[in-house]
């Protein structure tokens, strides 16, 4: 049977990839008592906020260095955000910024670093105005087995690098019209955690360690993060939501082996989404007007979604639990989690100034 060179393409680089984009699973459904969006895994960021204005308001973007993020920053800003964008150096953050229209503030962010994270929202609360977008994108996928704070890496930069910035950042989010806290996670969470979800005996990865498990354990850690804020902040005017963007070639597979990447790169080119589309439902879930009080779901292809299958994606139990554990890891990062009172925050409260053009 003659086999055409794009299928050969596809099934080579489908086999090689299957430890990266964890390509066969359980069943989707459309969440039930979301609204739908007309929106699809072929739209764009441009697409899906044509129509929004976002004068006035101020998004956080953390890795807006690279990828997606990049894209969001870019997108958001076009819409009138005063977007604050992060990258790991001051430098590569403002380079970035430079290369948008709009109003933006680079701002240093390593997340394997608890000083860094506390030192990056000492300096947006110091801009005192309220925050209506933090959009948890940054993210790693590594190579060996490395430990930071003694803890498995990508569970600290994926995890608990965002868990303090969140944390330390709610206080102004109550400010907000609608505050919205939208974490990128992965499909790697329900396709590719362990089986037994986290691992809170072995947060180190001693047992047993490969970078596809480690990278989806802790994108099951981002999801089940957004669901157990989403209960936290019920009644509140703050929503939380965790999507999967799409398979994109970014560079977030740059530490793989070079046989890898380039199968990874040709697959996403055949078979993923460019990143003007992998950006399209942080944007989505961060603008829409359809989802104001749309709280604790998780989303792909710009509408939220049921995912079938034993995993642990909704697991409220081990959500609850996550969230206490990682208060106890970084516990001297926090701060006390209180809904403020305008008297507490006095009248230091100002807006970004609307645009001139
Ligand atoms: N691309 C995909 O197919 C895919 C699929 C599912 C989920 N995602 C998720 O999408 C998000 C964005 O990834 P991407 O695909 O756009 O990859 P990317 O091009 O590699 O961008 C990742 C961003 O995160 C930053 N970052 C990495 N490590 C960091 C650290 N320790 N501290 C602070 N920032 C750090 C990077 O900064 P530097 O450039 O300075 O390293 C970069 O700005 C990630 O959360 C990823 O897990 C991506």
């Amino acid at each position: 049977m003659p086999v055409n060179r794009r299928d050969f393409v596809q099934f080579a680089g489908a086999a090689l990839v299957t430890p990266m984009v964890s390509s066969c699973g359980p069943d989707r459904r459309p969440a039930p008592g979301v609204p739908r969006s007309e929106f699809d895994g072929g739209s764009t960021a441009e697409e899906v906020t044509a129509g929004v204005d976002l004068d006035g308001k101020l998004a956080v973007v953390t890795g807006c260095t690279s990828g997606i993020g990049f894209e969001t920053m870019r997108v958001l800003a076009k819409r009138g955000a005063y977007v604050v964008g992060t990258g790991r150096t001051l430098e590569k953050a403002q380079e970035a910024c430079l290369r948008v229209d709009g109003v933006t503030t680079p701002l240093q962010l390593e997340l394997s670093d608890f000083d860094s994270v506390v030192a990056c929202a000492d300096t947006i609360n110091a801009m005192r105005t309220p925050i209506d977008i933090l959009v948890c994108n940054a993210g790693m996928r590594g190579q060996e087995r490395e430990l930071v704070y003694g803890l498995e890496k990508h569970f600290v930069v994926n995890h608990l690098g965002h868990f303090i910035l969140v944390y330390r950042l709610l206080e102004r989010m109550y400010l907000a019209w609608q505050g919205r806290v939208v974490v990128v996670g992965s499909r790697a969470a329900y396709r590719s955690a362990p089986q037994d979800g986290i691992q809170f005996d072995d947060l180190q990865a001693a047992g047993g360690y490969s970078v596809s498990r480690a990278y989806a354990h802790s994108k099951l850690a981002n999801a089940l993060f957004s669901l157990e804020l989403a209960k936290l902040l019920k009644g509140t005017r703050i929503t939380s939501n965790a999507l999967h963007p799409g398979v994109i070639d970014t560079r977030i597979a740059r530490n793989e082996s070079g046989l890898r990447r380039t199968a990874f790169s040709l697959y996403t080119r055949l078979a993923g989404k460019s990143v003007e589309q992998g950006a399209a439902t942080s944007c989505y879930v961060a603008t829409s007007p359809l989802l104001g009080s749309t709280s604790g779901r998780f989303f792909e292809d710009c509408n939220a979604v049921q995912i079938s299958g034993d995993h642990h994606l909704y697991d409220a139990a081990m959500a609850e639990r996550l969230w206490a554990v990682s208060e106890e890891l970084v516990r001297e990062y926090l701060v006390e989690l209180k809904r403020p009172t305008w008297e507490d925050l006095g009248q230091q409260i100002s807006r970004p100034k609307p645009r001139q053009d």
